[in-house]
């Protein structure tokens, strides 16, 4: 692996403007913005100038630029009905993938995505950003005194504007409310209160029961998501994620064990993010010990992530998000949009 590591950019739209640039930025000693792909010129011209992007290395097309540039990495940020075929065709390129989430839209692009990386040998990971927060880090730090969990609860609830139309002033919009670009509550936003939920309770979901429907907004997509989860433990766990209610408490995750119970706040400043519960104590605020000013500023957990898995590439090493989990999220998905159609309770097989 070349020393900076050569990254190429498949999208260049809202979270590579405003959060991926931060974690490049703080990553220039690793990682060197190369070459770009956007189908919308002006946000080429905007990641292009903020990292010095020469024009002729700046591409419409994402397949001239893994043809054309010497690349180690490409990191894909584009609506979710692109990511199997983008990240099938980076693999067939040769270059190790870092996907922005969900790993694909159906198990069925996730199987030929899983195909295709291990047929090229390269790494693969998608980013679950929220497992890298400085609240979720001290997090992972108290379960083993906390112990076996028997009970979990994820909440993302907010409000989304009502004119999701295709000139609407931000388009991330525009796709996210499209079944046809794979948008969606369960997929978009409670993708991340599932894994970071049962990150905590540490024994896998074997049952899925949900409500994965579409309420109150003019869309073809969900706007709710309710999800009863059976962990292979016997442990239980709720998801609630909605675009139709206003988040006046949201973004958290909870796990309650037998040795007390831990909460942690996502998204927000770190002020209050991580509680802890036990008999002796009542709830109590940790310290994000050891955790510096700037990490503690990474609400999204994304310069972490980035930090980790460009530091886990360049020395050959397990990434540390395996794409086992990502697949393990979107099967979790899978079943509780068929146990809305079904109205029943869906296993999830061992994987
Ligand atoms: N992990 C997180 O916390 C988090 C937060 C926000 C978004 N995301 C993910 O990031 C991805 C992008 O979301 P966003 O909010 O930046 O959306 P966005 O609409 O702002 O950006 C998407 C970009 O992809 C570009 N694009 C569309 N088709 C393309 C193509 N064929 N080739 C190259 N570029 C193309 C668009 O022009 C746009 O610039 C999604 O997968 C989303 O789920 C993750």
């Amino acid at each position: 692996m070349k020393n900076p590591i050569r990254l190429g950019l498949i999208g260049c739209g809202g979270i590579v403007q405003i959060t991926h640039a931060r974690a490049y930025h703080a990553l220039t000693d690793t990682v060197q913005v190369t070459a770009i792909a956007d189908v919308v010129p002006e946000n080429l011209k905007k990641i292009g100038a903020l990292f010095n992007v020469p024009t002729e290395s700046r591409y419409t097309d994402y397949r001239d630029m893994l043809e054309h540039a010497a690349l180690d990495v490409v990191t894909i940020a584009t609506p979710h009905s692109l990511h199997a075929e983008q990240v099938i065709e980076a693999a067939n390129a040769g270059v190790a993938v870092i996907s922005e989430k969900p790993m694909a839209t159906t198990l069925e692009e996730a199987d030929r995505i899983l195909e295709s990386v291990r047929r090229n040998g390269v790494p693969y990971t998608v980013v679950h950003n929220y497992i890298f927060t400085a609240g979720m880090q001290a997090a992972l730090t108290e379960l083993d005194v906390l112990g076996e969990s028997h009970f979990g609860r994820s909440v993302g609830m907010g409000l989304k504007p009502t004119d999701f139309s295709a000139d609407h002033p931000t388009p991330a919009f525009a796709w996210r409310a499209s079944k046809a670009k794979g948008g969606g509550c369960i997929i978009d936003t409670s993708y991340h209160e599932i894994y970071a939920v049962c990150t905590l309770m540490r024994s896998p979901v074997r049952y899925v029961e949900a409500r994965v429907q579409t309420l109150r907004l003019d869309i073809d997509v969900d706007d709710i998501a309710m999800l009863l989860c059976e962990h292979e433990n016997g442990a239980v766990t709720t998801v609630s994620g909605a675009w139709c209610v206003p988040g006046t408490d949201s973004g958290w995750c909870e796990m309650h064990a037998e040795n007390g119970s831990i909460r942690v706040q996502h998204r927000h400043n770190m002020a209050n993010a991580l509680r802890r519960f036990t008999r002796i104590d009542g709830w109590k605020e940790l310290e994000l010990a050891g955790f510096d000013e700037a990490e503690q500023q990474d609400a999204s957990g994304h310069v972490r992530y980035f930090t980790e898995t460009f530091k886990a590439i360049a020395a050959d090493t397990a990434l540390p998000v395996p794409a086992e989990k990502a697949y393990y999220n979107l099967a979790i998905i899978e079943a509780a949009r068929k146990a809305t159609i079904e109205r029943r309770a869906i296993e999830i097989p061992v994987l």
